[in-house]
């Protein structure tokens, strides 16, 4: 049972076996898109309507369309995996469908009720099933759902009064083409992401926009990431690139995992919260507090800090070995990936495969 019709038209020249099997031998992350995308559409007289899985294809804006100006527009991000019985699941999928909803209230746009958002989900996966990689490796098929402002007019005294949001998908393999393997970053004093009061915890396409700068910037200072510190002290570590950190301390029976706790200026990260129970579950103690730049120094200097971690969905976890910043740089662990950080890494992989019993029922039956 659906809560609202969909239209389904299928694509009238779906990809060939051929080409889906090229695709999916080597698909990378967000290059090929599958035959069709979910559309429906918002107005304050008719609220959400008009649901529609169509064929892939380009949208048709008037130059004057809000999204184009403004910038009022945001984003989900999750996988679906296939299972070994040949089912496909979706990963705590409830909760990026009422992240969409915050978001949309930080940037005055209209909510997607959650159970719209999880039929999308289903009906864009019911169309497109053949295109979700294989059970037992790292593929997975990408969901992007978003939402932008469709109406017309440059006005800016009220919000856009017409909305579309869209679901495509795409198959992905490893986020980064050098796979699991520590990267070094940069601490960002010149540039912020996100500032008290500021969008920093909505999953806003601007706040994407805004941090390409200083990810150039990470790459001139021969670093492969960005770390943000907080906009009023720039001290306090908020982010690394689009995903959130850990950090792990001691070792053996006295582990403690920390993450920055969410200030606002931090995107709450389906992940981040997964692994927070997940690390408690395999009996370390977690910490979300504020971490200084100068703790991360001093501890990873001592051996007190034995492991750094960034998280997010596209790249699962990625270690952290190394740290720039204007005046040093410094190792962590040697700049080797850490035991706690594998652990959790396959601990988080093997339930979204069905390898690691779903304790929390983590997964959604798409
Ligand atoms: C994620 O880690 O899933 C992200 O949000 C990155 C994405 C913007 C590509």
């Amino acid at each position: 049972m659906t809560t609202m019709p969909f239209t389904q038209t299928p694509h009238p020249s779906p990809a060939t076996p051929d080409r889906l099997a090229e695709v999916l031998a080597n698909p990378g992350f967000g290059r090929y898109f599958t035959d069709h995308m979910v559309t429906i559409a918002w107005t304050a007289e008719q609220g959400w309507h008009d649901a529609e899985v169509g064929p892939y294809r380009s949208f048709e804006l008037d130059p004057a369309t809000s999204v184009l100006h403004y910038a009022q527009a945001i984003f989900e991000g999750l996988k679906a995996y296939r299972q070994a019985d040949g089912s496909i699941v979706a990963f705590r999928p409830e909760v990026n469908a009422a992240r969409l909803r915050a978001s949309a209230r930080r940037i005055a746009m209209p909510e997607l009720p959650d159970e719209v958002f999880i039929d999308s989900l289903r009906e864009l996966i019911a169309i497109d099933e053949r295109w979700v990689p294989a059970a037992g490796g790292e593929e997975s098929l990408y969901l992007r759902p978003f939402m932008i402002a469709s109406g017309i007019g440059l006005g800016v005294n009220s919000p856009s009064d017409r909305y579309t949001y869209a679901l495509i998908a795409s198959p992905a393999g490893p986020y980064f083409p050098s796979g699991v393997k520590p990267v070094t970053v940069w601490l960002s004093t010149e540039y912020v992401r996100a500032a008290p009061g500021g969008t920093g915890a909505a999953k806003f396409a601007g706040n994407y926009a805004a941090a390409f700068v200083a990810q150039q910037q990470a790459v001139e200072k021969g670093c492969d990431q960005v770390v943000w510190l907080d906009a009023v002290e720039r001290r306090w570590i908020e982010e690394m690139g689009g995903m959130n950190l850990f950090f792990v301390f001691g070792s053996g029976a006295n582990v403690r995992v920390v993450t920055p706790e969410l200030s606002g200026a931090l995107l709450p990260g389906v992940t981040r919260d997964s692994l927070l129970r997940l690390a408690s579950d395999l009996g370390y103690t977690v910490e979300e507090r504020r971490i200084s730049t100068e703790e991360w120094e001093k501890k990873a200097e001592s051996g007190e800090l034995t492991e750094v971690f960034a998280c997010g969905t596209a790249a699962v976890i990625t270690p952290v070995g190394r740290v720039k910043h204007a005046d040093g740089e410094f190792s962590v662990s040697g700049g080797a990936t850490g035991e706690v950080t594998m652990r959790l890494r396959e601990t988080l992989t093997g339930i979204q495969r069905g390898t690691v019993p779903d304790s929390h029922g983590w997964l959604t039956k798409l």
